[in-house]
């Protein structure tokens, strides 16, 4: 296949039937492999279109620069949009930006600034916005994407990736997605709803994430959660959160591996994760657990056992092949809300703090 250049190959990623690891032989659960994208994962089709949507609009003109905040996969994809579409790429990471992201991102041409700073959480994120902010006003001619609440974020997915997963199935009981931004969940469940009216859309968020109105304690699982509630998590549109753990999160990621031959990123694995829950209270459901980005990400994390020992997760404490995995989806640590509440629907106008607090 022969292609004009590398962006051209972004999309029509593989969906893979899980064949081991199912709560009963009838459950059909799927997994969407976006680590397939050109950049290795989901970032591609937000980054790419909301470029294309700033270039039509005229904000973003021939040879500027973007600078975007990041601290993994938004940064790998804009890396690579600016080196094939000739923009100058400044990336705002932190100190607990992963090399292989600082790397990918240099290599094709963009530029790092570091903040050092922690915020009012411990972490970088609110820093990280607000050194964006200062490097837009500093540098002529600058523009940033502002993923958390740019509706071209959401609207890549709700134009180009719900179609593409509606041409796959005939019948889609329920989609899971992880939560960062808000824009793949708040896109597909948009597009989604209307080719299968009755699909229920469950939001997968990190124990410890603050995205849903719960108080922020930190946690290791990466490209997932927030400190905060991002403009675009379209909360009317779910039907219910299931907040998954570390542990919860790599033990699928390893099952998955080892059973299915699939290697995961660590929100592909609590995706994974609640898609069993789902379809163990759900038996017999068409299940799409969206994986957002490749286990290769984290060969040196999550999957390496000195690297767990060192992060406060011996290996030990995982657990180990299908039947654990499996048990431990029955009765999850973190039960999804929908499940836990006698009314399962969460209603379309609450805010996210009175849903989900
Ligand atoms: C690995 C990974 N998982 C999940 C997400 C969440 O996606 P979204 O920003 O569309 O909510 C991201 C976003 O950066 C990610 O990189």
């Amino acid at each position: 296949m022969i292609y004009n250049d590398i962006l051209e190959t972004l999309g029509d990623t593989p969906v893979i039937q899980l064949r081991k690891v199912l709560p009963t032989p009838q459950d059909r659960i799927f997994v969407k492999l976006e680590g397939a994208n050109p950049s290795g994962s989901i970032k591609d089709r937000a980054a790419l279109n909301m470029v294309i949507e700033a270039e039509r609009s005229g904000r973003l003109t021939p040879g500027a620069t973007i600078v975007e905040s990041t601290s993994g996969n938004l940064g790998k994809a804009l890396a690579l949009i600016g080196a094939v579409k000739g923009y100058h790429v400044v990336l705002v990471v932190d100190p607990k930006t992963p090399q292989s992201v600082l790397s990918y991102a240099t290599s094709l041409g963009a530029e790092l600034d570091m903040v050092t700073e922690p915020d009012a959480n411990g972490g970088y994120q609110a820093t990280r916005i607000r050194r964006v902010q200062e490097l837009v006003a500093q540098l002529p001619g600058a523009i940033t994407l502002d993923q958390y609440n740019n509706p071209d974020n959401p609207r890549a997915h709700t134009r180009y990736t719900a179609p593409e997963i509606a041409k796959d199935f005939e019948q889609l009981d329920a989609l899971v997605a992880a939560v960062s931004t808000g824009g793949h969940l708040s896109g597909l469940s948009a597009g989604l709803k209307e080719t299968f009216p009755s699909l229920h859309v469950r939001a997968i968020d990190a124990v410890g994430s603050a995205a849903f109105g719960h108080p922020f304690a930190p946690y290791k699982i990466r490209g997932i959660g927030l400190g905060w509630t991002p403009g675009n998590l379209r909360t009317d549109l779910v039907d219910s959160l299931h907040r998954v753990s570390d542990s919860e999160a790599f033990s699928t990621c390893r099952v998955l591996a080892a059973e299915e031959g699939l290697l995961l990123g660590e929100s592909g694995g609590a995706a994974v994760f609640a898609a069993l829950a789902y379809a163990a209270r759900n038996p017999g459901s068409t299940v799409l657990a969206m994986a957002p980005d490749t286990g290769a990400n984290y060969l040196y994390e999550s999957y390496d056992d000195t690297w767990l020992r060192e992060h406060g997760t011996p290996p030990e404490t995982l657990w180990h092949g299908r039947d654990e995995l499996l048990r431990h989806a029955r009765s999850p640590l973190y039960p999804a809300l929908a499940d836990a509440s006698a009314d399962s629907a969460v209603s379309s106008s609450a805010t996210p703090t009175e849903v989900y607090a």
